[in-house]
């Protein structure tokens, strides 16, 4: 018996879809979402570390945008059927707990653990330069999914996502700028820190992971973790060496703040 796939674009809209692919499209679509929204909310606290006016104003200009994303997800769920309104509410209500009203968060971005690892901007520039690029990987797939309404959002989405991958570089060279061996010094060791988070981010190999290959069928995560780790490491590695970082050799991945 062969299995069913589905390539680019194939469905282009939400009547109609077969109820497996239904679910994993809801599945992948709310943890998205609701991660995004979530992002924005964690982004907006790491404010309090932004050392000069223009920091702080780009930065605000993150968050707004991470709000954007979860918005324009939501609007695909609400055209599934589901309540989004419950979803922000929850959020907005309670984001300190790891998953208000039953929604979906990406471990990283949990309050938990998030504020663990946020103690200063350098931090904060580094987790643009380090892991921003995981989402650009990750997320950059989905351009090619098999639910077209999906695809075209996410084109935004890559874009700016593409911003702030930029917002980070900008913000580590502004520290050498301004604070010169000692600001570099700091921002190495924030490479250290984020630099686990930004190898899990696409996930395990696929020969291990059920999930993903159920998920590939369905034409919803068009591509395998092996080829975003290399996309991955060479946008790592060109932005570090542009802004006069080292690349640590010999860090290991941390899947579990891996979207799932
Ligand atoms: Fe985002």
């Amino acid at each position: 018996m062969t299995e069913i796939t589905y390539g680019p674009g194939h469905f282009d809209g939400p009547d109609e879809l077969p109820a497996d692919y239904k679910n994993a499209l809801l599945e992948l679509l709310t943890f998205q979402a609701d991660s995004e929204f979530m992002g924005g909310m964690r982004v907006q606290e790491n404010l309090r570390f932004a050392p000069r006016p223009m920091e702080a104003l780009r930065l605000a200009k993150k968050v707004k945008e991470e709000f954007g994303h979860g918005v324009y997800l939501w609007t695909l769920l609400d055209d599934l059927g589901l309540d989004t309104n419950k979803r922000v509410q929850a959020i907005l209500q309670d984001p300190q707990a790891d998953s208000p009203g039953n929604t979906k968060i990406i471990n990283a971005f949990k309050y938990k653990n998030w504020s663990k690892v946020f103690t200063c901007w350098e931090d904060v520039a580094i987790f643009s330069l380090v892991v921003t690029p995981g989402a650009v990987a990750f997320l950059g797939q989905y351009k090619d999914s098999s639910y077209t309404p999906w695809a075209s959002v996410s084109d935004r989405i890559f874009k700016e996502e593409l911003g702030h991958l930029s917002f980070g570089e900008w913000a580590a060279k502004r520290v050498i700028e301004f604070d010169g061996e000692e600001g570099r010094a700091k921002l190495q060791k924030s490479v250290e820190k984020f630099l686990p988070i930004g190898l899990g981010f696409y996930g395990r190999d696929s020969k291990d992971s059920e999930n993903f290959k159920l998920y590939h069928r369905f034409g919803l995560k068009p591509k395998q973790p092996e080829e975003l780790k290399v996309v991955y490491l060479s946008i790592v590695k060109d932005r570090l060496a542009k802004v006069g970082l080292i690349y640590p050799e010999n860090i290991q991945a941390d899947y579990e703040m891996n979207i799932q």
